[in-house]
C-alpha cells in the first residue's frame, strides 16, 4: 500500500538497490562502497548538496522544496552497516562476503530512505528542506555519536529528527511506536575476580575464584528481583565466564563479562551501583577482591511526546489507524538513534517486517514488500511536516 503511484513505480527499483547491498554488506565504519553508492544515487537525484566523510563515512543529502520560505530543515536518518554473521538464507541476493551479512535490515533502512530521497527530489512538493542522512557503524561503533560530532545537526541547520528500524514479526504493512523510552541504555561490564591460585588438591590453601565468581553470578541475579521497581525494565546477564586452564589447578583470577539494559538514567546508576557492592562485598567475603570495570554504551533512545504523536500521524495517513500500535512495548536492544535524539526532538518508529527470522539471525532478510511503506512513511512525513 505504497502512498501513491510514483512510489509504487520506484519500488521495482529500489528492490534491487537493496539486493545489491545486501549483497555487498559492509562492517561499522568501513562502509565506503555502500557510502560511494549512497552518494552517487543521491547526485543523480538532483540532491542539492551532497556531503561524504561525515562521521568518516557518513553520506548527508540536502533536499530544498519548491519553497524554502519557511526556513526550517528536518533530519531523516537511515544506517547503513552489516554485520559479522556468516549469512544462512541461500537466498540468490545472499551476501557475497563470507562472515558478513546484512542481519539487521540496514541494507533496507538505507534503501528506502535513497528511495524516498529519489521522490522527494522529483517532486520537491514541500516548503523548507530535507536532509537524508546514512550513517557508518550503527551496530556497536556509535557513528550517529561521530556524524554529530562533526557538526551535523548544526551545519544542516536540523530542527526535528526521525529514524525508522524495521520489526520482524511486526505484519508487513504495520508500524509501531511509542512515547519515551522506545530502546535501551546499553552497558557492558567485566569484573575481575583476584583470588589465590594453587594445587586443586589443597583447596584450603588457595581462594578459589570460580566459587567466588559463582557466588557473584547468582548475587548478581538479586538486582533485577530485589532492587529494580518491578514496574521498570531492566536486565543484568552474564554472559561470559573466564577461568582456569588445567584440572588440576586452582586458578588466580576469574573474569565475569556480561551486558546491562535500562530504560531509566536512574536505574542505570542503581544497577551500576548494586553490581559494586555486591561483587565487592562477596569477594571481600571470601579472602578475594574484585574490580569493576562498568563500561557505559548507548543511552537509551526516548522518542519526544510532540514528534511521536506526528509520526504516529504521518503512519495513520500511510497505513491507515487499524495498522498502527502507539504504545508497543519497549524493547531491550539499543540504538545509537539516541544520540541524535538527545540532540534534536524527534522520534524512531518501527515498521512491520512480516513473518521473517529475527534481527542479527543468519537467516534474517529485509522484506522488500516493506520497501514502499517505508518510502511512503518518508515521503509523507516530508510532505507533512513542511507542508507546501
Ligand atoms: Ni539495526
Amino acid at each position: 500500500m505504497p502512498l501513491n503511484n510514483r512510489i509504487a513505480d520506484l519500488a521495482d527499483d529500489v528492490k534491487l538497490w537493496r539486493r545489491d547491498l545486501h549483497m555487498n554488506p559492509e562492517i561499522l565504519y568501513e562502509v565506503h562502497r555502500t557510502a560511494g553508492v549512497v552518494a552517487q544515487k543521491l547526485r543523480e537525484f538532483g540532491c542539492d548538496e551532497v556531503v561524504t566523510g561525515l562521521g568518516r563515512t557518513g553520506v548527508v543529502g540536502v533536499i530544498h522544496g519548491n519553497s524554502r520560505a519557511s526556513g526550517r530543515a528536518i533530519g531523516l536518518r537511515a544506517d547503513m552497516d552489516a554485520l559479522p554473521i556468516h549469512e544462512t538464507t541461500g537466498l540468490p541476493h545472499a551476501s557475497l562476503v563470507p562472515g558478513k551479512m546484512h542481519a539487521c535490515g540496514h541494507d533496507g533502512h538505507t534503501s528506502m530512505l535513497l528511495g524516498a530521497a529519489r521522490y522527494l527530489t522529483e517532486t520537491r512538493n514541500f516548503n523548507g528542506t530535507a536532509v537524508v542522512i546514512f550513517q557508518p557503524a550503527e551496530e556497536g561503533g556509535a557513528g550517529g555519536r561521530a556524524m554529530i560530532e562533526d557538526g551535523l545537526m548544526d551545519r544542516f541547520r536540523i530542527e526535528e529528527i526521525f529514524g525508522m528500524h524495521n520489526a520482524p514479526g511486526l505484519p508487513l504493512g504495520w508500524f509501531s511506536i511509542r512515547k519515551g523510552p522506545i530502546l535501551a541504555a546499553t552497558d557492558n561490564f567485566d569484573i575481575v575476580i583476584e583470588g589465590r591460585g594453587g594445587h586443586a588438591a589443597k583447596p584450603h590453601d588457595t581462594i578459589d575464584p570460580v566459587v567466588v565468581g559463582a557466588q557473584i553470578v547468582l548475587a548478581l541475579q538479586s538486582i533485577v528481583a530485589r532492587n529494580i521497581d518491578p514496574l521498570d525494565r531492566c536486565v543484568v546477564s552474564v554472559t561470559r565466564f573466564q577461568v582456569g586452564d588445567a584440572y588440576n589447578v586452582i586458578a588466580q583470577t576469574c573474569t565475569l563479562s556480561g551486558t546491562v539494559r535500562t530504560l531509566l538514567p536512574v536505574t542505570r546508576k542503581n544497577v551500576e551501583r548494586r553490581m559494586r557492592d555486591l561483587a565487592e562485598g562477596i569477594a571481600a567475603a571470601f579472602g578475594a577482591k574484585a574490580t569493576v570495570i562498568y563500561r557505559t554504551g548507548y543511552p537509551v533512545t526516548s522518542n519526544h511526546d510532540a514528534q511521536t504523536d506526528f509520526a504516529l500521524d504521518v503512519a495513520r495517513d500511510v497505513a491507515g489507524a487499524d495498522r498502527v500500535l502507539p504504545d508497543m512495548a519497549p524493547i531491550m536492544a539499543g540504538e545509537d538513534f539516541s544520540y541524535m535524539l538527545l540532540e534534536r526532538p524527534g522520534a524512531f518508529i518501527f515498521v512491520g517486517n512480516g513473518d521473517s527470522a529475527s534481527l542479527h539471525h543468519p537467516a534474517y532478510d529485509f522484506n522488500d514488500e516493506a520497501l514502499p511503506v517505508g518510502m511512503s512513511y518518508w515521503a509523507r512525513l516530508v510532505e507533512t511536516a513542511l507542508p507546501a
